[in-house]
C-alpha cells in the first residue's frame, strides 16, 4: 500500500513510519523539515517529498506521482506555538487539512486518517468527557483541529472519502512535546534524567488525560485498519488514563530515588490543567477498532527512563 504521512519527520510521524514500513508499507514523507525527530533505518527507506503543506499543487502532484492508496495527515503547528504565531498556525493548520483533502478527492485516494486532539473540547468540561460534549475549544489549535474534523466530514459524505480521525490526549514520550500545560508528562522524564531535578507547575493532585507514544502509534494503524462497516463515527476519543504530578513523582523515584521534586504551581497553567477532564469517555474506539492501551503507567516510566539513560549515556560517550 502507498502511503503518505504529512508531518513524518515530527514527534510522531518519525515514529509510525516504523511499523508501516516494516509491515511492507510504501511510505512518503511530506514535511517542511528532512531532520526526522527519532532517527531510524525505517526513514531512510522512505520516499521524502520536502514541501508545504499550503503548497497545493506540491501536495497534489505528490499523491498523483506516488499513487497514494491512504494518507495519514499529521503535519500541523502544535498548541503553544500557535498561541505564539496565530497567523501561521491558522494558515499551515487550516490549508495544510483543506490541501491534503483536496489532494486526496483529486488523487482517488482510499483512505484519510487525521490526528486531532482532545483540545478541541475546550475547558470546564465532566469527567469522564462524553464523545459529543460541546466542541468550544478556548485554544487557536483547538480551533483548527475542529474546523479539520469538519471539513473531513464533510468530504466523507460529499465525496465518499473514508475520512477517520483520533483525538489524542497529551501523549507522554521520551523528548515528547515540550510546549502547553500539560508538557510535564514527558518533561518530569527528561528533566530526572538529565538534571536529577523537576519542578512541577501545577498541585500534586492536578491530573490530566495521557496515552503513551507507543499506544498511539498503535491506535494510528488500528483505526486505518478497521473495517469500514465496523465505524460507527468518524472521530474518535482515545486515552489510557488520567495522571497527576503525585503518581509521576512515585514512579519516577521508584527508579530514580535521588531526583528531587518540588510543587510551585503556577495560577494560569494549573487553572488551565484543573478545567480539563481526568477521565474519557473512549469507549467507541474500543468497540468499534478495538483501542487498547498496552502500557501502564509502570512500563511506561520503565521505558521512558531506560530510553532518556541510553540517549544520555552515548550522547557523553
Ligand atoms: N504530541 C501530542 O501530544 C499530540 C496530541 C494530540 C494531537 N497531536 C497531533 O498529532 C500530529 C503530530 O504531532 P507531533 O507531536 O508529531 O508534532 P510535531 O511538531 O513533532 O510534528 C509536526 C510535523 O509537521 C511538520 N510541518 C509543520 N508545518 C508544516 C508545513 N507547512 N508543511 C509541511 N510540514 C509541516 C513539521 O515539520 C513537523 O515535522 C499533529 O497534527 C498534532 O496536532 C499531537
Amino acid at each position: 500500500m502507498n502511503i503518505l504521512l504529512t508531518g513524518g519527520s515530527g514527534n510522531l510521524g518519525s515514529r509510525l513510519i516504523v511499523p508501516l514500513v516494516q509491515r511492507g508499507d510504501r511510505v512518503v514523507i511530506f514535511d517542511m523539515q528532512d531532520k526526522p525527530f527519532i532517527p531510524s533505518a525505517e526513514f531512510k527507506q522512505c520516499a521524502f517529498v520536502r514541501g508545504d503543506l499550503t503548497d497545493r499543487e506540491a501536495i497534489v502532484q505528490t499523491v498523483q506521482d506516488e499513487k497514494i492508496d491512504s494518507i495519514f495527515h499529521l503535519g500541523a503547528i502544535l498548541s503553544a506555538q500557535a498561541e505564539q504565531e496565530r497567523d501561521k498556525a491558522w494558515t499551515i493548520n487550516m490549508e495544510g487539512i483543506r490541501n491534503a483533502l483536496e489532494a486526496a478527492r483529486l488523487g482517488g485516494v482510499k483512505k484519510f486518517i487525521f490526528s486531532s486532539t482532545l483540545a478541541t473540547y475546550g475547558s470546564n468540561l465532566p469527567s469522564p468527557l462524553d464523545i459529543d460534549s460541546p466542541m468550544w475549544p478556548q485554544s487557536l489549535y483547538g480551533v483548527t483541529k475542529v474546523a479539520g474534523e469538519l471539513l473531513g466530514v464533510y468530504y466523507h459524505h460529499r465525496f465518499g472519502l473514508d475520512f477517520r480521525a483520533i483525538r489524542f490526549p497529551s501523549v507522554i514520550a521520551p523528548r515528547g512535546m515540550l510546549g502547553g500545560a500539560g508538557r510535564f508528562t514527558s518533561e518530569v522524564f527528561l528533566e530526572a534524567v538529565e538534571k536529577g531535578a523537576y519542578e512541577f507547575y501545577l498541585r500534586p493532585d492536578s491530573s490530566i488525560p495521557i496515552v503513551y507514544i507507543a499506544d498511539a502509534i498503535k491506535s494510528f494503524l488500528l483505526i486505518h485498519d478497521a473495517p469500514e462497516k465496523n465505524l460507527t463515527r468518524r472521530s474518535y476519543n482515545i486515552h489510557a488514563r488520567g495522571v497527576t504530578p503525585g503518581e509521576l513523582e512515585t514512579v519516577v523515584k521508584a527508579r530514580l530515588p535521588h531526583v528531587k521534586i518540588t510543587y510551585q504551581p503556577e495560577p494560569i497553567q494549573t487553572a488551565m490543567v484543573d478545567s480539563w477532564p481526568h477521565s474519557i469517555d473512549d469507549r467507541h474506539a474500543r468497540e468499534d477498532w478495538g483501542w487498547q492501551e498496552t502500557y501502564d503507567l509502570e512500563r511506561m516510566a520503565d521505558e521512558v527512563i531506560a530510553t532518556l539513560q541510553k540517549q544520555k549515556d552515548s550522547s557523553h560517550e
